[in-house]
Parts: structure tokens; C-alpha cells; sequence
């Protein structure tokens, strides 16, 4: 079997961002910032850190700033270069894409995540390629991104990969969960996927986290375009029909997640990546350990009344 290499990588950004508004009705969820750089930064620079060369955005209106963040900005590289900021012009050279890197397409409306991937198929082409979603960003040990440590396993494997994280079981039904069959390596056979299940029907506690390694044949299933949970097109429905037909694992990964699409998550992304900043990762600390203290003093003023 040779295990063709992962050189594309799809970045679905069409959606609505309902979880954020008002904050996302003219920005791009995509754009919001976690600690110094936007959600689609972060996400591209994980795939970068796994070699991939070829970037597909599947946008939408109202997406335009994505591809501007990505692009040269001569007034300001020339302004910061006359000023001698030199670590700050040199952040903002190695985040533009090289010529024929970044590829765009549309997704005229957001018919679900499985319809934003098919959107894809002809940037794709027939091979194997990666999908992230750039609302969660996985926190690794740095130069091992999730997307790495998935690479390194599918070059072992070849097949179809998806990354899953073990949840609560109470928290089982805002999930797609694999159902797990054997084990082999860091490799664990999935036998299907259910989505959000109800705690006592979930196969396991390994939920899929938004990070894939597909193979091109699951286009084939997308363009059905059967709906499913929420009259949506769903990913998760055209990978189980692969799993069907094709060599199909989880890996569990070294690192944590934040769902940084909602508001919550998106605190916590902040404060877990602003802690490990080296400019103000002190002062952060220093900061949270402040929050804590009034909030404890509040808590015990509250009970002695
Ligand atoms: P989400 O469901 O998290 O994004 O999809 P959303 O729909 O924008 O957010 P909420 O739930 O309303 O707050 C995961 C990713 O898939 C993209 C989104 O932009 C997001 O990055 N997506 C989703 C599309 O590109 N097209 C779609 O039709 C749906």
C-alpha cells in the first residue's frame, strides 16, 4: 500500500458564528483574536508546522478580512521598517502566504459543514488531504501540533484519521463520538460515529475534535448532499458511510483543546495562551491570581452576611 502524502489542507470558515453575536455579525468568527493573533492564524500555523503547502479557504460574504490577514500590507511593513520594529515587521512577514499557496472558494450558503468540505473537491483533487476547523485550537508543546502528531501517525497508517479527546460522559451529547473498535499503535479502529448521542447510548467517550486526515472518496458521499442533524449537511454522516469502505482511525493526541466559538472557550483560550506568552505571560498570572483574590473576598463577605 503506498500511503500518498498530506500536501492540502481545507480551512472551512463559511459559518455564521451564531454563538458569538453580536461580536461576529460583520467580523468573521475566524478573525477573533486568542492572546496576539486571530483563530485562523493559529490554525494555519499548526498545518504549516505539519507541511502542508496548499491552504483552502471555504468562505463566504462578509469573509473578505481572512484573505487580507494572509496578504502583504506595504505601508505597514514599510512604516514598521523605517521605525526599526523589527520582531514586529518579521511577525508579519512570516504569516504571508508564498504565491500559490492560498487558495479561496465559496460557499454560496452555509448548508452545514459536510456541504462547506464538498465545496472543496475540485481544489482538492484525488488525494488525501486535511481538514481543520479553526474554531477550536488544540494547545500543544510547541513544533508538536495536533496536526503534526497526526501526520506522523498517518504516515504510518495511511487510511482516514480523525483526532478525538476523551469528554465527561455527561457532556457525550454536544459531541460526534467514535465508536472504537481495535487498537492498533496509537491507532484505534473506528466502527462508527454517532452524533451527540445521549449518555447511556454513546459507544464511548472519544469525541471528535475538528481535526481530520480524509481521504478523497469521501466526496463521493458528500455530494449526496443528504441532510442531517438540524437539516444541516453533516460531515460527521458522509465519514460514517466511509468508515463503511475504507480504513478508518481515531488517535487521541498530546495537548488540550478550546472550543474558542464560544464565549467561554474563548476566555479560557485567552488566558491559557496569554499565561505562556514570554512578553506577558507574568503579568497575565499576576492578573488571574488578582481576579481570584477578589473573588474569593467577595465570596467570604457574602457568607459572613
Ligand atoms: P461551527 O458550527 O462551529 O460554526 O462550524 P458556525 O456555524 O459558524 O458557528 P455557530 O455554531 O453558529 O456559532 C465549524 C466550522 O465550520 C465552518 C464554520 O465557519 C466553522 O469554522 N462552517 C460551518 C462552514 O464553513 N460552513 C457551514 O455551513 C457551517
Amino acid at each position: 500500500m503506498t500511503i500518498r502524502p498530506i500536501r492540502k489542507a481545507v480551512f472551512p470558515v463559511a459559518g455564521l458564528g451564531t454563538r458569538f453575536l453580536p461580536a461576529t455579525k460583520a467580523m468573521p468568527k475566524e478573525m477573533l483574536p486568542v492572546n496576539d493573533r486571530p483563530l485562523i492564524q493559529h490554525v494555519v500555523e499548526e498545518a504549516k508546522e505539519a507541511g502542508i503547502e496548499e491552504f483552502i479557504f471555504i468562505t463566504g460574504r462578509h469573509k473578505e478580512l481572512l484573505e487580507e490577514h494572509f496578504d502583504e500590507h506595504p505601508e505597514l511593513q514599510s512604516t514598521l521598517k523605517a521605525r526599526g520594529k523589527d520582531s514586529v515587521l518579521k511577525k508579519i512577514e512570516d504569516l504571508i502566504m508564498p504565491a500559490g499557496a492560498l487558495f479561496l472558494t465559496r460557499q454560496p450558503k452555509p448548508l452545514g459543514l459536510g456541504h462547506a468540505i464538498w465545496c472543496a473537491s475540485k481544489l482538492v483533487g484525488n488525494e488525501p488531504f486535511a481538514v481543520i476547523l479553526p474554531d477550536v485550537l488544540v494547545k500543544t508543546a510547541k513544533g508538536e501540533g495536533c496536526l503534526k502528531q497526526m501526520v506522523d501517525v498517518y504516515n504510518e497508517t495511511g487510511g482516514n484519521l480523525i483526532a478525538v479527546e476523551d469528554v465527561p460522559r455527561e457532556e457525550v451529547n454536544k459531541y460526534g463520538i467514535v465508536s472504537p473498535g481495535a487498537i492498533r499503535g496509537k491507532a484505534i479502529e473506528v466502527k462508527g460515529l454517532v452524533e451527540k448521542p445521549e449518555p447511556e447510548d454513546a459507544p464511548s467517550e472519544m469525541s471528535v475534535i475538528g481535526r481530520y486526515i480524509l481521504q478523497p472518496e469521501v466526496f463521493d458521499h458528500l455530494s449526496a448532499f443528504e441532510k442531517g442533524a438540524g437539516g444541516e449537511i453533516q460531515l460527521t454522516d458522509a465519514l460514517d458511510k466511509l468508515i463503511k469502505t475504507q480504513l478508518f482511525n481515531a488517535m487521541r493526541f498530546n495537548g488540550k483543546t478550546h472550543d474558542s466559538g464560544s464565549r467561554l472557550g474563548f476566555i479560557q483560550a485567552n488566558m491559557a495562551y496569554g499565561l505562556d506568552d514570554p512578553e506577558i505571560g507574568a503579568r497575565v498570572e499576576q492578573l488571574i491570581l488578582e481576579y481570584a483574590d477578589q473573588i474569593k473576598g467577595q465570596h467570604n463577605v457574602a457568607a459572613a452576611e
